[in-house]
C-alpha cells in the first residue's frame, strides 16, 4: 500500500513537471506581447492605492496552485449548485479578487480572450513581490484556466496548526520539497493574519484552560504582545502583522523573528523542528544571506507556479475570472 502511494506520488510529480516544461516565458510573444508590461503597470496603480494588497495577491497564487494546480480555480464564484474553493474556510480570508479581474479586463481590451486568469495570478504574485522590494523572476506562461472549483478540495491547503511532518507531506504531494517549504514560508514576510489563525497558541492550548496553558514553542514576551492584540479566542476581526515592523517589505525579517521563536503560526514555528529547515531559518536569520534567499524564493516560486498546470487544449481561457465560460 505504502509503495503504491509512493508510486502515485512519483507519477503526479512527473506529470506536473512535464506540464511545467510546456510553459514558456515568451508564450504570449505574438498574441499579447505587452502582457507583463500591462500587469506591472496595473500592479503599480493597485499597490499605490492599497499597499496592503501585496501579501494577499501573493497568497492568492499559492492557494490557487495547491488546489487542482495553478488553474485559476480559486477565483471562481460559487453557484446555486456548487460551493467553490473561494467559499471554503481557508479561503475566506483571501483578498484581492477585484484586482485580478481589473487586470484581466485591461488585458482583454488589448488582446481579447488570450491571457488566462491563472497566468494573470502568477504575474501579479511576482509583481507583488518585486514591488515590495523582493526578487524578480521571469514567469513561465501558458497556463489554461480550469472549469472546476470544489470547496472540499481546499483540505489540500496546509492549516496554520500543521506540524513539520504534515507540512512536508502536503508539500511533497505537490512535488515540492523541504527546501521549497522553508523558502516559500518566507512569503510570510508580507502581510497580516487574523487572530483565529494563531489564537489557539495564546489561550487554552492543550485544553487545560488556565492562564499558563499556552504554546511553549512561542517566545514569552512575544506571546504577551499577541495576547494584548487578540483579546480572546472569539476575536475574529483583529489583524496582526506577520513580520512586525516590515510587513509591507519583502525581506528576510521573517527568519530573524522565527529564530527567536516569534513565528506567528504553529506551522511557522514547526520549521524549527526539523534539522534541515531549522538550519535554513538560522542561516537566514543572520541577515547575511538575503541574496541567497531571494534566489531561492524565485526558484521555488517558479516550481510552485508549475504545479498541476493545464496546457495546450486543456481547460479554457476564461472570459471573466470569476465564472466558467
Ligand atoms: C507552509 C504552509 C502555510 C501555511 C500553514 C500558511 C497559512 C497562512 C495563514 C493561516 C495566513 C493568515 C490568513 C489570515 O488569517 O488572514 C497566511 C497568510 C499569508 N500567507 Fe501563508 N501559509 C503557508 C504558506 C504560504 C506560502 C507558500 C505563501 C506564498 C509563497 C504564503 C503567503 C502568505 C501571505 C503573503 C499571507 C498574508 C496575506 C494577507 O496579508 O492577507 N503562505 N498564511
Amino acid at each position: 500500500m505504502a509503495s503504491r502511494t509512493v508510486l502515485l506520488l512519483a507519477m503526479a510529480v512527473i506529470l506536473s513537471s512535464s506540464a511545467m516544461a510546456q510553459l514558456d516565458v515568451g508564450y504570449y510573444r505574438k498574441t499579447c506581447p505587452k502582457v507583463a508590461e500591462i500587469v506591472r503597470e496595473e500592479m503599480v496603480r493597485i499597490l499605490a492605492a492599497a499597499p496592503t494588497l501585496a501579501g494577499p495577491l501573493l497568497r492568492l497564487h499559492f492557494h490557487d496552485c495547491f488546489v487542482r494546480g495553478c488553474d485559476g480555480s480559486v477565483l471562481i464564484d460559487s453557484t446555486a449548485s456548487n460551493t467553490a474553493e473561494k467559499d471554503a474556510p481557508p479561503n475566506q480570508t483571501l483578498r484581492g479578487f477585484g484586482s485580478v479581474q481589473r487586470i484581466k479586463a485591461r488585458l482583454d481590451a488589448v488582446c481579447p480572450d488570450t491571457v488566462s486568469c491563472a497566468d494573470v495570478l502568477a504575474l501579479m504574485a511576482r509583481d507583488a513581490v518585486v514591488l515590495s522590494k523582493g526578487p524578480y523572476w521571469a514567469v513561465p506562461l501558458g497556463r489554461r484556466d480550469g472549469r472546476v472549483s470544489i470547496a472540499n478540495e481546499t483540505s489540500q491547503l496546509p492549516p496554520p496548526t500543521a506540524n513539520i511532518t504534515q507540512l512536508a507531506q502536503m508539500f511533497a504531494a505537490k512535488g515540492l520539497g523541504l527546501k521549497d517549504l522553508v523558502v516559500l514560508s518566507g512569503g510570510h514576510t508580507l502581510g497580516t493574519a487574523h487572530c483565529p489563525a494563531f489564537a489557539d497558541r495564546l489561550y487554552n492550548f492543550t485544553g487545560a484552560n488556565n492562564a499558563a496553558d499556552v504554546d511553549p514553542a512561542l517566545d514569552r514576551s512575544y506571546l504577551a504582545r499577541l495576547r494584548a492584540r487578540c483579546a480572546s479566542l472569539a476575536d475574529n476581526t483583529t489583524l496582526a502583522e506577520m513580520d512586525p515592523g516590515s510587513f509591507l517589505t519583502f525581506d528576510a525579517g521573517y527568519y530573524r523573528l522565527l529564530a527567536k521563536r516569534r513565528g506567528l503560526f504553529h506551522s511557522d514555528s514547526s520549521l524549527l523542528a526539523d534539522a534541515f529547515t531549522a538550519g535554513y531559518v538560522r542561516r537566514q536569520a543572520t541577515g547575511m544571506y538575503v541574496a541567497e534567499f531571494f534566489r531561492d524564493f524565485a526558484e521555488s516560486m517558479v516550481k510552485m507556479a508549475g504545479v498541476g498546470v493545464l496546457t495546450g487544449g486543456q481547460g479554457e481561457i476564461r472570459k471573466k475570472c470569476y465564472v466558467i465560460n
